[in-house]
């Protein structure tokens, strides 16, 4: 949801800011730009519509300069343009500008304080530089005080970060629920929308918070508050590796973090058991956990899916209904709660807004909550009760699948702790070491089958318009995720459909060839039936591949899944799904990685 970086006081400025865009290319890549500038204050500002690579051929050879802010762009108001790219400059030159989030009284802003005629594009963006020159002009503001008088003025979400043309040893930031973080390093410094972007040049780190405006320069962060109450806080070390934000030899990192999976399911072993296979979570959310009568499940998108599909195995071993929210609707319409309700967001990235305004109500009401997501120090592991991480490395494809899994691996640990915490002889009797470990070899063998299953669908999917994934129970719930993903990096339209509600009205959609991708998991409760679902699709002509697992596969089954417990069957099914609709993608000639319209972390509402 656009990138942000900056950087003060070192000479290889362009650099720094190309590499920290293309790390930041995940949040948005429609349009990109840099405004670059030096103690003789020479400037440059380029921007351009597409990728980061279209924005370095416009730049060709390093622009000279010790200070600059990057921008890529995900399009919020105003169409892709290189108009609407950030920086945004003010008429008279002297401001220029980049943001992440939407400010949402942008219409009101432009009515009260600016002229018509000032705009050059449609961004919400434009509106905040123009009020900062106004401000300044009309009031003979200083830059510090013009941008802490716009930002009481505007209203919304934003990172921003500010320079003035006269100032080029300095950068003024401020934010407000869009997450931003300063880096440190010697005789220079940065700020960037996440840490990745910047672990090349350092690995120390200073949070912001909402409401906070920094004054960055190359030896000094000063932070203060909105009444310009200086604000002393610590930097901290992350320990981030450089190689795990590579791709390696694969072609596309979806396919590197598919194959990571099993490394991914042990590696939550040895973090949430010890050595004797005794599960360990911290105690404080179980004691919380197991006072409640009721665990809310808030998320988006693939977050959500990997909360249903952890839905049985939690309210088996917890004995607490488990009722899922997705986020962009409960933060205005939250349910009516139990009487002792308990919050879990979950989230790859731990910035999406959608949850963060469900958890801001949380809080307000005094709900506990656990946020789990794979990136420390996130807004939503800082804003809520408690955290667990995934353990999952960074996610970069847009398309999240090493998260999924990690996130019911990761639920799994804590739906036995507090299964034993409550005396649950379910849980007592379930090993979730073990049972990971089997799923960690399920992995590795769907994985090891991946031309067997590149062949079942590479003619299928290569020019269909549609598709459905039907499943019962637990494999509703896989093909919920299984659609998401093939939608989302192939553009087929793709249904997950509870495979017994077909009759009642889908299935007048199957015609000659519709693909319909039947998942049969070992449950003898449903999977008879989803055969006879599969039956009556395939007589109405549509073209079948059941991904069935091993105990309950019959011949001529196309992909075949190794047995795993029941309650973990959701990670080992989803697999060959991601593979499928990698390979959809690839096929028809798509950027996996990078697919139209999206954007990895979603900061706006
Ligand atoms: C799909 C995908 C999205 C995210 C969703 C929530 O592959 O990645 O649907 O799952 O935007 O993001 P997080 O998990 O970061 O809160």
């Amino acid at each position: 949801m656009c990138g942000i970086v900056g950087v003060v006081g070192n000479k290889n400025a362009c650099d720094i800011l190309m590499q920290g865009l293309e790390k930041l290319e995940y949040r948005g890549y429609d349009s990109a730009g840099i405004f670059v500038t030096n103690d003789s204050k020479n400037s440059k500002l380029i921007k351009s519509v597409g990728r980061i690579a279209d924005l370095r051929e416009k730049i060709g050879i390093d622009v000279a300069g010790t200070a600059g802010i990057g921008h890529t762009r995900w399009a919020t108001h105003g169409k892709p343009s290189e108009t609407n790219a950030h920086p945004h400059t003010s008429a008279d030159g002297r401001f220029v500008l980049v943001h992440n989030g939407v400010i949402e009284n942008y219409l009101e802003i432009k009515s009260e304080y600016l002229a018509a005629d000032t705009f050059k594009g449609e961004t919400d963006t434009e509106v905040a530089v123009h009020l900062i020159a106004a401000l300044a002009e009309k009031e003979g503001l200083n830059t510090l005080n013009a941008f802490k008088k716009a930002l009481t003025i505007i209203e919304g979400s934003y990172a921003f970060a500010l320079m003035a043309t006269e100032e080029p040893d300095v950068i003024y930031v401020a934010k407000n629920k869009s997450p931003l973080l300063i880096g440190l390093d010697d005789g220079y410094n940065m700020v960037c929308s996440d840490a990745m972007a910047m672990i090349r040049e350092t690995s120390e780190f200073m949070e912001i918070h909402d409401k906070e405006l920094v004054v960055l320069t190359k030896d000094a962060v000063e932070i203060q508050d909105m009444d310009g109450k200086i604000i002393s806080r610590d930097s901290y070390i992350a320990e981030l590796d450089l190689s795990d934000i590579g791709k390696g030899t694969y072609p596309f990192y979806m396919l590197k973090e598919i194959d990571e999976q099993p490394a991914v399911m042990r590696k939550l072993s040895q973090v949430y058991a010890d050595e004797n296979g005794a599960v360990k979570v911290d105690e404080k959310i179980v004691a919380s956990l197991a006072e409640s009568d009721r665990i809310y499940i808030i998320a988006a998108g693939t977050s959500y899916n990997a909360g249903y599909a952890s839905k049985f195995l939690l309210e088996e071993l917890t004995e607490k209904p488990v009722e899922l929210g997705i986020a962009s609707e409960w933060g205005y319409n939250m349910p009516r709660l139990s009487d002792k309700p308990f919050f879990i967001f979950l989230s790859q990235s731990g910035e999406t807004a959608d949850s963060r305004q469900v958890l801001v109500k949380a809080n307000e009401l005094g709900v506990p909550s656990l946020t789990v997501t794979n990136v420390p120090g996130s807004t939503l592991s800082r804003e809520a009760s408690f955290t667990m991480l995934l353990h999952a490395g960074p996610e970069i494809a847009v398309a999240s699948t090493k998260a999924y899994t990690a996130q019911i691996a990761a639920l799994a640990f804590l739906a036995k702790a507090v299964g034993i915490a409550i005396n649950n002889k379910k849980a007592i009797e379930f090993d979730v070491v073990h049972e990971l470990s089997i799923v960690a070899q399920s992995i590795e063998a769907t994985l090891s089958e991946k031309e067997l299953i590149e062949s079942k669908v590479t003619g299928l999917l290569e020019t269909t318009r549609n598709a459905f994934y039907i499943g019962r129970g637990q494999d509703y719930y896989v093909s919920m995720e299984a659609s998401l993903k093939l939608k989302e990096i192939s553009y087929i339209q793709c249904e997950g459909f509870a495979a017994g509600e077909l009759k009642h009205g889908t299935i007048a959609l199957i015609e000659d060839n519709t693909p319909v991708l039947a998942l049969i998991s070992n449950n003898p409760k449903v999977s008879a039936h989803t055969r006879g679902n599969v039956s009556e699709v395939a007589a109405r002509g549509a073209n079948v591949v059941a991904i069935v697992e091993q105990a309950a596969a019959i011949a001529g089954d196309d992909i075949i899944v190794n047995n795993v417990h029941p309650y973990l069957s959701s990670i080992s099914m989803v697999v060959p799904t991601q593979l499928i609709a990698y390979y959809a993608s690839l096929h028809r000639g798509l950027d996996v990685d990078k697919p139209r319209n999206l954007a990895k972390s979603v900061t706006v509402e």
